[in-house]
């Protein structure tokens, strides 16, 4: 899928990944979610004492839920790490869950400031995802 404004999306996942309040690991993360209504909603990860973390896409998600919407189409993830960081597994599955309630696959771009890039699929990166809970 050819994403409109890329170079956008893009942008805010780096503002938002110069906001991260990350005291431990000092590792910066923004992410950008495109919805299917064209609407952004970004998120930094924020570290605790506790060493539990916020991650970026788990903010960001909590940011478009918060403003009523569900219908990700696309992520970016903006790192300083070379290669650039891709989604964790919990938050391939957290993304899974909306690509499942909308019927569509999600496109994760994750860049850093080198601008090296790695574009793929959510199916790519979670093959043969699904959810366990409510099944018997
Ligand atoms: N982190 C994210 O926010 N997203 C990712 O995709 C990878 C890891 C954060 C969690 C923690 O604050 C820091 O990066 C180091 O793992
Ligand atoms: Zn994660």
């Amino acid at each position: 899928m050819k994403i409109k404004n890329l170079e956008h999306l893009i942008k805010l996942a780096k503002e938002s990944n110069m906001k991260a309040f990350v005291p431990y690991s000092k590792f910066r993360v923004g992410a950008a979610l495109l919805m299917n209504s064209g609407n952004i909603y970004t998120g930094c990860n924020v570290e605790f004492s506790d060493y539990i973390a916020l991650h970026a896409e788990v903010n960001a998600i909590g940011s478009a839920i918060n403003s009523g919407e569900t219908n990700i189409i696309a992520v970016v993830v903006y790192s300083n790490s070379s290669p650039p960081v891709l989604p964790c597994g919990s938050c391939r599955q957290k993304l899974y869950e909306f690509s499942l309630l909308n019927k569509q696959d999600i496109s994760v771009i994750a860049i850093n400031d080198k601008e090296e890039k790695i574009e793929m699929k959510l199916s790519e990166l979670l093959p043969s995802g699904e959810i366990k809970v409510g099944k018997k």
